[in-house]
């Protein structure tokens, strides 16, 4: 066995954007472009030798072939033990337990989350640290800094192991391990969880479930769990079976990609109460009642109003966080339970440090994530699992809990716009013309509602004080209704806009209204403001959530 060094130059586009380095399929079979980034990781990781990696990806087009190549190198770059999900499997939230289990230095995930797969679909790399989390934004930018100087990466020329399954073998003095990947993860859920309570309600003659996995990651966990343990009807979890291309879909839990679930949830006399899907790698979770669409900005919201139905929790919250764009009714939770809540930028990555220093115990995006200090993911099977304890506990349907939920503390209407595929130079144009007007907005009225304040969102993490600029441009208006704009930063072609749009109500009779028709004279005013029509020449969003 050999270990080789090969002379690489830089490319110039690998810098990591919310969520690793996202190109696609093609873009990354380019002779060195993947070898450059993973080394660039290691490079950025420091000395491996004594330390141990995580592998694993959501099974989509050239998971295997990357994590062979990925072997090879962590071996010849010296890393003491390697543990690979068998079959090249590890979800997002699994691969973070795992690393935090085995105290590993970090996880390489192979994901483009929900975007779609297959030959010319979307392929991505992360790099998560020793927390388990997504890598902050230093190590993030040493990653990028390296690849823009590497000249060589290492190899080890050797056959490729067999991920086919569990057990141990040795390259270059590395331990490989391929794991399961399911075990390490159902085991920390059996300890936030009351099993036997959500068998009890999932066996149930008269309570039926479906949980859509969208032929992504969380099949064989859901199976396991839902199905295996908890004793669900056979057949609760759909499309349960991880493909390389996810059957041709586009693995994200929303309104408009899981289909069949939806059309389940609304169909006329039909008995299934609680739906739910995730996304491709498992992070995301789309929570559905009885013909009853459950925002993402609510969801955590309950969870958090509840968290002491759930065993894992029942000691009670240090502290809430969401993202800025999220709505803000995880905030009136937080309020009433007397604990802080934080506002950070979207991505997950700044929630580690949060969770760390034990100054929050849950948080969530609007985008369908979830998730607590179990691990340093976001994580969707741990999301049902909460919703489900909280049903059995409380004896109550979804959609009930919801309302009660609304009454209680008013509802936050909330809606988000994007445009897919624009064209980058007028999406900049577009931000940039906003930020200039940000400093004299105020005070004036727009589409028939006055601007309150406006700002561009920048951050300053309580607990290392990093700062991030640039994070999305906010606008609050005097009726309480708020808008926000920013670019994506996950997509890999073009620019996607997003605008999101909330408006809280307390009022009674106004709690069951449509969101869209709510918020109509908010995104009114987000168009005029923003020219997104003129300036993106589209009438009308691409995807509505
Ligand atoms: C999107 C979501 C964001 C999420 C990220 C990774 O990022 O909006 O909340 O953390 O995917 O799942 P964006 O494309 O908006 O940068
Ligand atoms: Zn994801």
């Amino acid at each position: 066995m050999t270990v080789k060094q090969v002379s690489t130059t830089p490319f110039d586009d690998q810098r990591p954007g919310t969520s690793g380095l996202r190109k696609k399929v093609p873009e990354f079979k380019q002779l060195h472009y993947l070898e450059n980034f993973v080394q660039s990781i290691f490079n950025a990781m420091g000395n491996p030798s004594g330390q141990t990696l995580v592998l694993g990806g959501d099974g989509r087009h050239y998971n295997r072939e990357a994590l062979a190549i990925i072997i090879r190198m962590a071996a010849a770059n010296g890393f003491a033990r390697l543990l690979v999900g068998c079959d090249g499997i590890l979800s997002t939230p699994a691969a973070s337990c795992v690393v935090r289990k085995y105290q590993a230095a970090g996880a390489i995930i192979l994901s483009a989350s929900h975007n779609p797969g297959g030959p010319s679909g979307d392929f991505g790399v992360k790099f998560n640290g020793a927390n388990g989390g997504p890598a902050t934004q230093e190590v993030t930018d040493r990653i990028f800094a390296e690849s823009q100087r590497i000249s060589a990466y290492r190899i080890a020329e050797a056959e490729t192991i067999d991920l086919g399954r569990i057990g141990v073998s040795e390259l270059n003095g590395t331990r490989i391990e391929v794991i399961d990947p399911v075990v390490d993860y159902v085991e920390l859920m059996s300890s936030l969880f009351d099993f036997d309570r959500l068998s009890e309600l999932l066996r149930k003659p008269d309570f039926r479930m479906c949980f859509d996995a969208m032929y992504a990651v969380t099949g064989p966990y859901a199976v396991d769990i839902l199905e295996q343990r908890l004793g669900a009807e056979p057949g609760t979890v759909i499309r349960g079976e991880p493909l390389e291309d996810f059957g041709g879909g586009h693995p994200d839990p929303n309104l408009v990609h899981a289909r069949e679930l939806v059309a389940l949830m609304n169909s006329e006399g039909g008995r299934t109460d609680f739906g739910a899907a995730s996304d491709g790698d498992g992070d995301r979770n789309m929570v559905m009642g009885r013909g009853f669409y459950i925002n993402p900005c609510d969801s955590v919201a309950v969870l958090a109003a509840h968290a002491r139905s759930v065993p894992g929790y029942r000691a009670g919250l240090a502290g809430v966080a969401r993202s800025m764009p999220t709505s803000r009714a995880l905030d009136r939770v937080a309020d009433e339970l007397h604990i802080p809540c934080f506002e950070t930028p979207t991505g997950w990555k700044y929630f580690g440090n949060l969770m760390d220093a034990e100054r929050i115990t849950l948080c969530g995006e609007e985008s369908f994530g979830t998730g607590s200090s179990h691990v340093r993911e976001k994580d969707g099977l741990w999301a049902v699992l909460f919703w489900l304890n909280i049903m059995a506990d409380l004896n109550k349907p979804a959609h009930e809990i919801v309302r009660d939920h609304w009454q209680r503390f008013g509802r936050d209407y909330f809606t988000r716009h994007d445009y897919e595929g624009i064209d980058s130079s007028s999406a900049e144009q577009l931000m940039g013309r906003l930020a200039e007007r940000l400093p004299t907005l105020a005070g004036h009225k727009v589409a028939g509602l006055a601007v309150a304040t406006a700002d561009d969102f920048h951050y300053q993490d309580p607990v290392d004080g990093s700062t991030a600029t640039g994070q999305g441009v906010r606008v609050h208006f005097a009726n309480g209704a708020r808008v926000v704009y920013r670019l994506s930063g996950t997509g890999t072609s073009g620019a996607t806009l997003r605008v999101y749009a909330d408006l809280h109500v307390q009022m009674a009779s106004m709690l069951n209204a449509a969101p869209q028709s709510v918020l109509k004279p908010v995104l009114a005013a987000a168009d005029e403001l923003a020219g997104i029509r003129t300036l993106t020449g589209r009438d009308k969003p691409d995807v509505v959530t």
